[in-house]
């Protein structure tokens, strides 16, 4: 009975401090001008479904969060290539691999932890991004240069200010409201 006891309140408090934890490290990222704001599952499958993953394809969410993207993307399309995630926010990048032991996928999962205005996305042919304006535009400068011609990019609710590229957009009920998402493909 004691041990019953002291093994629920040791257990009660790793959950509150792992909690805590997890508020802290949300909050700290809003000093920043692009903070960790997780997106509804819907979204997320209606933007994987743009970018529609095929076997050997090389996924990448950029500004991965707490890795919630990848793993879903991961979990849905499991016979396909690789998913990863760039992160710079080393506390997410440690939740995000926490949650990837425990993510029933055996394929290749990784994430990065680095600035996505200095990352290399060579390798990468399917996109995926929710970020402000401003980011995901610097981003997509950077894509623009690096990805071959026939890779996806799909910025989330957040339109990308580039001219002279062509933008199409999807809107798509989400939560009771009518959202945008922009899908660029490298000429
Ligand atoms: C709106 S959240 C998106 C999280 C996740 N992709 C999702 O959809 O649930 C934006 C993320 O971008 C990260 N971020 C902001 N600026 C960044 C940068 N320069 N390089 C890498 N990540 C960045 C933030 O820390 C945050 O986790």
């Amino acid at each position: 009975m004691n041990a019953i006891y002291w093994f629920v309140v040791i257990l009660g408090y790793i959950l509150a401090t792992i909690s805590l934890l997890y508020v802290y490290v949300i909050a700290i990222s809003f000093l920043n001008e692009t903070p960790f704001v997780s997106l509804e599952r819907k979204a997320i499958k209606f933007a994987l479904s743009l970018l529609d993953l095929k076997k050997g394809d090389s996924f990448i969410d950029i500004g991965s969060g707490d890795g919630k993207v990848v793993l879903l993307a991961a979990e849905m399309y499991k016979e396909f290539g690789s998913y990863n995630g760039v992160e710079y926010s080393k506390p997410l990048v440690m939740i995000s691999n926490i949650r990837r032991i425990f993510s029933k996928s055996k394929y290749s999962i990784k994430f990065h932890h680095k600035d996505a205005l200095k990352y290399d996305y060579r390798k990468y042919n399917k996109v995926f991004m929710y970020l402000t304006t401003p980011l995901a535009t610097s981003v997509t400068e950077l894509l623009l240069k690096q990805l071959k011609p026939g890779s996806v990019i799909v910025s989330v609710y957040f339109p990308v200010e580039i001219k002279n590229i062509k933008i199409e957009e999807k809107k798509y009920r989400i939560g009771g409201k009518i959202k945008s998402f922009y899908i660029i493909t490298i000429p």
